[in-house]
């Protein structure tokens, strides 16, 4: 049984002309990593606030999230419990005065006694490297801190999926790296994630790749596949991984035969080419 199972999803926003969503498939399994990719508009973020139960679907043939049914009163509601969501922006997900307050409020919500919540602040605080920080105020760290302990705050509340809505795109080269890391082991560790992402290296972190355009699916499949179609790449107004440009100029050069995907590929490539 998948944790995420919807079909022909729909969404539109109050007063908009036209929907949002409107024929959107998405089938993840506990334990899945899924990059969700898509220009501008196509309804990446309308899709990871329906996940996370933020907002409610127009429609659908099917929208079951960890067993709750997203259509419903009620289901809309108890998925929140279940599905972490982290956005941009830190800020706006921070609401403690320091780290350790920030991850026990939540905790704090669910009515957990004081014995318990204070465990459960201090393996956070562990898992995701933040014990040195524990009393300093968020709003005094760098953006790649105040992402992960945002993270940290998520994860604090334990979940069953965690969608990320382009967790990194406020960050610095290290901030993201610093991130990325953390839902990396997350992911290791086997958490169900949902990957928002215009960085396509970030893609190739995933299993699988689904592609929105114009609020409806139109990919899903493993990265390399979606890496290996340059007709579709264009029509979507996606690029490649950093490492696959430089690989194509080399290829249209004569020097490669096949397209890198990562970094280490590109230097086996190059390594093994006479
Ligand atoms: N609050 C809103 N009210 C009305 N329309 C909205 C609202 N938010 C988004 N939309 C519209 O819904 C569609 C999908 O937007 P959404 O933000 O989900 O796209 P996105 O893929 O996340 O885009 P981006 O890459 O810019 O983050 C767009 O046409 C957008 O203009
Ligand atoms: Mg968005």
């Amino acid at each position: 049984m998948p944790l995420i199972d919807v079909r022909g999803l729909r969404y539109r926003y109050a007063g908009a002309a036209a929907d949002a969503l409107c024929d959107v498939d998405l089938a993840v399994g506990e334990g899945e990593f899924v990059a969700v990719v898509g220009a501008n508009g196509s309804g990446k973020s309308t899709l990871a606030r329906l996940l996370g139960g933020l907002s409610r679907p127009a429609g659908a043939a099917l929208a079951e999230v960890c067993g709750h049914d997203l259509r419903s009163d009620d289901g809309h509601f108890a998925v929140r419990r279940d599905v972490g969501v982290l956005f941009q922006n830190p800020d706006n997900q921070i609401v403690g005065s320091t780290v350790e307050e920030d991850l026990a409020f939540g905790l704090e919500n669910l009515a957990l006694p004081s014995p318990e919540i204070a465990r459960r602040v201090d393996e956070t605080l562990t898992r995701f490297g933040l014990d040195g920080l524990r009393t300093r105020e968020p709003h005094l760290l760098s953006g790649g801190q105040r992402q992960r302990t945002a993270l940290a705050g998520v994860l604090a509340i334990p979940r069953r999926v965690l969608v990320l809505d382009e967790p990194t795109a406020m960050l610095d080269p290290a901030g993201r790296d610093e991130v990325l890391a953390a839902v990396r082991r997350e992911a290791d560790a086997g958490m169900t994630v949902v990957l928002v992402t215009q960085e396509m290296d970030e893609v190739l972190l995933a299993d699988r790749v689904v592609a929105l355009a114009a609020g409806r699916t139109v990919f899903d499949a493993r990265p390399a596949a979606l890496f290996a179609d340059t007709a579709l790449l264009g029509e979507l107004s996606l690029g490649l991984p950093p490492a696959a440009e430089v690989g194509l100029g080399l290829m249209a050069r004569g020097a490669l035969t096949e397209l890198p995907l990562t970094l280490d590929d590109l230097v086996a490539a190059l390594v093994s080419t006479p």
